[in-house]
């Protein structure tokens, strides 16, 4: 994907979220104060059912695309999910503003709450440098957020007071919202029945919940992650201060960072292979056996592996990641590892450059060839998406090979089979 249409998804993204955060704040308000009939508003809906409607559109067709792919291993689970959160939208693309008085239907709108949810996760998973940050800014959101929906039934439970507007009935009720929620209870606006006095217990006991995870979640969650963090800077402050030293182009610097954030999305930076270096062999092992067992449990032909086979393999199989785009390597260079998919797909591109030959998935290998037949790479192989591969050096898999008949002939099968087509 080219910077310009990533650059292009993401304001579109940003666009969707502000739409959706402004329908979560305003439903709950019309469902208690009632669809207002300002002409703005019906221009505010309009735009909204009109955005949310082509980014169903936009989806769909991209879900239809990405179902057409073949692909050799594809998980048909993918796209169940894909097509849950799709039709989990459909109701907010409804345009109910146009409809006469369907104060009901506004709350289909809610929907988005599930993909605002799947946003925010996402940006948190993203935005790597601040994660810690984020966390805390998200905590904040949410907490106005239910704070808010909160005041929004206290409001439709209480009788005005005379003389109050929409706006005061609604302050007031957020002010009790705020105080129950934040256990401070001044006790000066009170449940006045049963209904409300319900109201107010579930109130307090999610108040009492949301201030306890509040106090020790983050400040728990912020210690971690700073420690993580100190390490990764002074990681990357020493990789910063070698590349300008050696002069690298900027370009390749941008890239290598990137890298390294990706490799902080996913293990807080931490490089598996060093940490297990430093560790007694017995350990080694089992620690490698328990970290690799959901990707082991990807691979067809490991499940009938011998435990000692998994165990060889286990501690020699090396994590990389790649990049959408990156060759993992290319037609003719010199075979030095096999590789295993553990997440992502990678296409196999034939010497033309163009022609893919095939696609493969999580639980797939492939480099096998060139280090059976001691011959250069056959194809280019190049990750379509974020790929976390293991890799398998040339002399423990020629060792493996040697030990284990099972494993070789099946690798060798299955290398006769690519080269038939
Ligand atoms: P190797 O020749 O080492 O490097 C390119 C790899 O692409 C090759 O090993 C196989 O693992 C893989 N490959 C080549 N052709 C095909 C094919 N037709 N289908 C699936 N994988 C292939």
């Amino acid at each position: 994907m080219s910077n310009g249409q990533r650059s292009r998804d993401r304001l579109w993204e940003m666009l969707l979220t502000a739409a959706t955060i402004w329908s979560v704040i305003e439903v709950p308000w019309q469902l208690e104060f009632g669809v207002s009939q300002r002409i703005s508003t019906k221009v505010v809906q309009c735009l909204l059912t009109a955005l949310f409607a082509i980014d169903l559109l936009l989806r769909w067709r991209h879900l239809w695309s990405s179902r057409r792919v073949t692909t050799t291993n594809a998980r048909r689970e993918d796209c169940p999910e894909s097509l849950w959160w799709l039709l989990s939208d459909v109701p907010a693309a409804i345009p109910f503003a146009l409809l006469p008085g369907p104060i009901g239907l506004v709350a289909l709108r809610m929907s988005r709450l599930a993909r605002l949810i799947q946003t925010l996760k996402l940006w948190r998973q993203r935005d790597i440098h601040n994660a810690g940050l984020l966390r805390l800014i998200f905590f904040v959101f949410w907490m106005l957020m239910i704070s808010h929906w909160v005041a929004c039934g206290w409001a439709a439970l209480r009788d005005r007071l005379p003389g109050d507007k929409d706006g005061m009935h609604y302050l007031r009720a957020l002010y009790w919202t705020i105080t129950t929620l934040a256990t401070v209870g001044y006790g000066d606006i009170t449940p006045a029945n049963g209904t409300q006095m319900l109201y107010a217990i579930m109130a307090m006991l999610f108040g009492v919940g949301l201030y306890g995870y509040g106090i020790g979640n983050v400040a728990h969650m912020l210690a971690n992650i700073d420690q993580a963090q100190a390490h990764y800077h002074a990681s990357l402050d020493r990789l910063s201060n070698f590349l300008r030293y050696r002069k690298i182009p900027m370009e390749l610097q941008q890239q290598i960072f990137d890298y390294y954030s990706i490799l902080w999305e996913r293990n807080l930076g931490y490089d598996e292979a060093v940490i297990l270096r430093e560790l007694p062999e017995v350990l080694r092992v089992e620690i490698a056996v328990a970290m690799k067992r959901e990707f082991i449990e990807k691979v067809p032909f490991f499940q009938g592996a011998s435990p000692q086979l998994l165990r060889e393999i286990a501690v020699e199989l090396h994590p990389i990641l790649f990049r959408p785009g990156d060759d993992v390597f290319r037609k003719g260079e010199i075979g030095r590892h096999i590789y295993f998919i553990s997440k992502g797909t990678v296409e196999v591109i034939a010497g033309d450059g163009k022609t893919v030959l095939a696609t493969l998935t999580e639980g797939s290998f492939f480099g096998e060839m060139a280090l059976l037949h001691k011959r250069p790479r056959s194809a280019t192989v190049r990750a379509v998406e974020f790929c976390d591969l293991y890799a398998l050096d040339k002399a423990t898999f020629e060792n493996i090979i040697a030990c284990f008949p099972d494993f070789a002939a099946h690798i060798k099968n299955e290398a006769e089979r690519r080269a038939a087509h």
